[in-house]
């Protein structure tokens, strides 16, 4: 019998994994399985605990259960601690492993895939809850020459620097301050895309040549990247990349060997267009 995984949430029938999974496996030779488990509330570790009984390797987590999983965990890499969250996890016996690639897989897209190599870049992340917690570290560890972090709830983004202070410095900061500030990098980490909504950012903070990278996938020009648009910038990316780059770091933690990303982002990459 091959080795089986899954990715749980709920709702999850819209989910890419399967697919991207099974294209890194037909491509490295590997045999297994990869399913969907739509979750109960309220039923994580039954559920977890059924799938594991079951006999599985290892299981991808997404919303609303990435704290259920981080609980659930009894090893916990700084990557998941950090965020608070786990998108991973791998089975081996009692040991439940987890890890949080999200970060990891958003600076692999913008430096391997967008060709954004981030050290002595100036980095403006908007958004301080659980995607931005979950960006922090992987980002700090490139070195940018600063990394700002912009919230409504500024009180969110000076926690999220507190946490940060031993892996380096994040600078917390209203959306008032940052008129006359300028960045390389702007990511989009907040969730108002999901509603179409658009973060209060002035125009004037993309940098010229400047990345705009929305983190949510496959929604086409949302309204931050319309900002962007609209002030000039060409270099833009939606979180496509980042999906494929977690799944293809949580399939290497499983499997040993790392796949190949490029065909598998453009499969799934919704043009950037009105
Ligand atoms: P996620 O897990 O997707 O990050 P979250 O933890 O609920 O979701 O965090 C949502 C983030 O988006 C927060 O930083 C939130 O700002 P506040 O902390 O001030 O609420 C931000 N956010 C959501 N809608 C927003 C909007 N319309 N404008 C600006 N920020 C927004």
């Amino acid at each position: 019998m091959p080795d089986t995984y899954a990715a749980i949430g709920n709702p999850i029938s819209h989910s890419k994994s399967p697919l991207i999974h099974a294209t890194f496996a037909r491509q490295t030779g590997q045999d297994l399985s990869y399913t969907l488990i739509e979750g109960p509330l309220g039923q994580f570790s039954q559920t977890v605990d059924a799938f594991r009984a079951s006999g599985a390797s290892g299981l991808n987590i997404t919303a609303p259960f990435k704290l259920d999983a981080f609980a659930y965990a009894n090893e916990r890499s700084s990557r998941a601690q950090l965020a608070g969250a786990v998108n991973a996890m791998k089975f081996d016996g009692d040991r439940v492993q987890a890890e949080n690639f999200d970060g990891l897989g958003l600076v692999r897209d913008i430096q391997e895939n967008l060709g954004s190599p981030l050290r002595g870049l100036r980095v403006l992340m908007l958004g301080a809850g659980g995607a931005a917690r979950g960006a922090a570290l992987p980002l700090l560890e490139q070195s940018p020459a600063r990394l700002v972090v912009a919230n409504r709830t500024l009180s969110k983004a000076r926690d999220l620097a507190t946490l940060c202070r031993p892996y380096g410095v994040i600078e917390p900061i209203s959306y008032f301050e940052l008129a006359s500030e300028r960045f390389d990098v702007v990511l989009n980490a907040t969730s108002a895309s999901l509603r179409g909504e658009l973060p209060p950012v002035p125009a004037e903070v993309f940098a010229p040549d400047a990345l705009a990278y929305e983190l949510a996938y496959g929604k086409g020009l949302t309204p931050f990247l319309r900002l962007a648009r609209n002030a000039g910038i060409r270099r833009m990316a939606d979180g496509v990349g980042m999906l494929v780059e977690q799944a293809a770091e949580a399939f290497s933690w499983w499997r040993g060997i790392r796949p190949q990303t490029r065909a598998v982002i453009e499969m799934l990459t919704v043009p950037l267009k009105d």
